[in-house]
Parts: C-alpha cells; sequence; structure tokens
C-alpha cells in the first residue's frame, strides 16, 4: 500500500514530527496539559524512545513511532486492558495488509515467527477521584529495521513485508479506534477472545521473568482482566507482571 498522508479516523487529531525525544515523553507532555482524548504523536525517527522497565527503544529513520492520547472513562486499573486493544488492533492491521505471520505475545508484543518485531509503553494518570485522567498507548513497530545487538528480534522487511508506514498508520488507527470504542462501550470480553485468537497457541513452553525470580511453563490463557495464566508444574499461577520469553518446544528440539 502507498499513501502519502496517513488517511485518521474522524476523532483523532493527529500530530506528525520529523524527529523527537519520545512520542510518549511528547504525548505525556501534550496529556497534561489538556490534549483531547484521540490525540496522535507520530514521529519519523525518535533520539530518546523508551522501552518497558526503563530499557531504551532504538528508533532510526524508516520505523514506525507513535503515542496515542486515550481518556476512557474508566478505574485506572483497568487502563492496561488498552495495551491488549492495542495489540488486537495491530495484529489485525498486519493481517489485513502484509501476510507475515503476526502472534501476539503477553502483555502485548507483537512476535513474528518467534522474534519481537513491536512494543507497547502505556504510561498513565489518576484523576483526583483515582479514576484514569489520561493513558499515552506508546507503539514502536520496526518496520525497515531492528536492533542487530538484541537477541530474537526482527522487522517487517525481513519477515519479507513491504507496506508504507503511511499504510500501516492508516489501518492501525482505523482498527484501534474501531475495537477502544467497542472495549469503552462493552468491556474486556470481546477484546479478550480476539487477543487470545491472535495469540500464540496454547501450550507454548515459556520463560517467565517476574520482578522477584523466575517460573517456567506452559502458556494457557489470560484470565478476564487480562492477567497471564500459565501451567507450570505445581498447577495454573496466575502472573500480573513479567516479561514472557518462549522456548522452543519438545518437538521442535527433538526435530
Ligand atoms: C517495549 O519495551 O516493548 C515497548 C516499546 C515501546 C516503544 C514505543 S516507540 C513509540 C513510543 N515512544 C517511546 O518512547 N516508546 C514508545
Amino acid at each position: 500500500m502507498t499513501t502519502s498522508q496517513p488517511i485518521v479516523p474522524d476523532n483523532c487529531h493527529l500530530i506528525s514530527l520529523d524527529s523527537v525525544d519520545s512520542t510518549n515523553e511528547k504525548a505525556k507532555t501534550l496529556a497534561q496539559s489538556g490534549a483531547d482524548d484521540g490525540t496522535v504523536v507520530w514521529a519519523r525517527e525518535q533520539v530518546a524512545g523508551k522501552g518497558r522497565h526503563g530499557r531504551t527503544w532504538n528508533s532510526p529513520r524508516g520505523n514506525l513511532y507513535l503515542s496515542i492520547i486515550q481518556r476512557p472513562n474508566c478505574k485506572l486499573a483497568d487502563a492496561p486492558q488498552m495495551g491488549f486493544v492495542t495489540g488486537v488492533a495491530l495484529a489485525d492491521a498486519l493481517r489485513w495488509t502484509t501476510d507475515v505471520p503476526a502472534a501476539l505475545k503477553w502483555p502485548n508484543d507483537l512476535m513474528i515467527d518467534g522474534k519481537k518485531a513491536s512494543g507497547i509503553l502505556l504510561e498513565s494518570a489518576a484523576d483526583a477521584k483515582g479514576r484514569l485522567d489520561w493513558l499515552v498507548i506508546g507503539v514502536g513497530v520496526n518496520v525497515e529495521s531492528f536492533p542487530s545487538d538484541l537477541p530474537d528480534v526482527t522487522s517487517l522487511r525481513e519477515a519479507g513485508a513491504t507496506i508504507s508506514l503511511e499504510g500501516l498508520l492508516s489501518v492501525f488507527l482505523e482498527r484501534l479506534f474501531w475495537y477502544a470504542d467497542e472495549w469503552r462501550h462493552s468491556g474486556f470480553r470481546a477484546t479478550r477472545e480476539r487477543w487470545l485468537s491472535f495469540a500464540l497457541p496454547a501450550g507454548t513452553d515459556m520463560r517467565v521473568r517476574l520482578p522477584d525470580g523466575e517460573v517456567f511453563g506452559r502458556f494457557a490463557s489470560i484470565d478476564k482482566r487480562g492477567s497471564l495464566l500459565l501451567d507450570t508444574d505445581r498447577g495454573k499461577q496466575r502472573i500480573d507482571v513479567g516479561d514472557v520469553f518462549p522456548l522452543p518446544s519438545a518437538n521442535q528440539e527433538a526435530n
């Protein structure tokens, strides 16, 4: 798909930048000064891109970097569900525009053939009553390139897809705004089902790095709030925070 300007939903205000420190930082500043629900900051490059857990997100030109401001009327604790909404929108957009075998890995990484091609960083603030004031959803997609010094990462180009940034952004935002609206009106149930339909297969062996250790098991599901459910040798375990590393299955290792 080749379009010179992204096409955005009616209720989206797109701010296009050439270079920025971090689209999340820019979006947070805008949100703190009252920017509307649906404001999107998109940049061609970031010079201080941020990943989860304080990590750096390499952000050269050619990849997709954007942050979306959302102001749903919800509890602060429910805001992470928008990460699943975003993952679903991205996986759906990629299935629609490319042939890459995209799959979602908890909580919200997009994987291609076992390698990470996209990550999502959520940042939020509460209002005086403790409800969500604003949510910034940062999305980075390795379209043209990926960091060569990291293991198990890839790009859409390496996976054989050629798509313009504008084309991907247009389809992604169209899906995201639609799914976000559905989540606001109908809750997490439909998002959860869609997310599971795009997820790595149940039974995938994985290591999960926890804040205080690690656990090995097999992916079972996510629960009705979005926590990871892992089958372990000591029974089913519910995990709220962690980093998941899929492992080659016993069958794959034998072959
Ligand atoms: C992760 O660690 O998996 C999350 C990466 C999120 C990167 C995106 S790129 C656009 C937005 N701005 C940032 O500084 N980070 C997010």
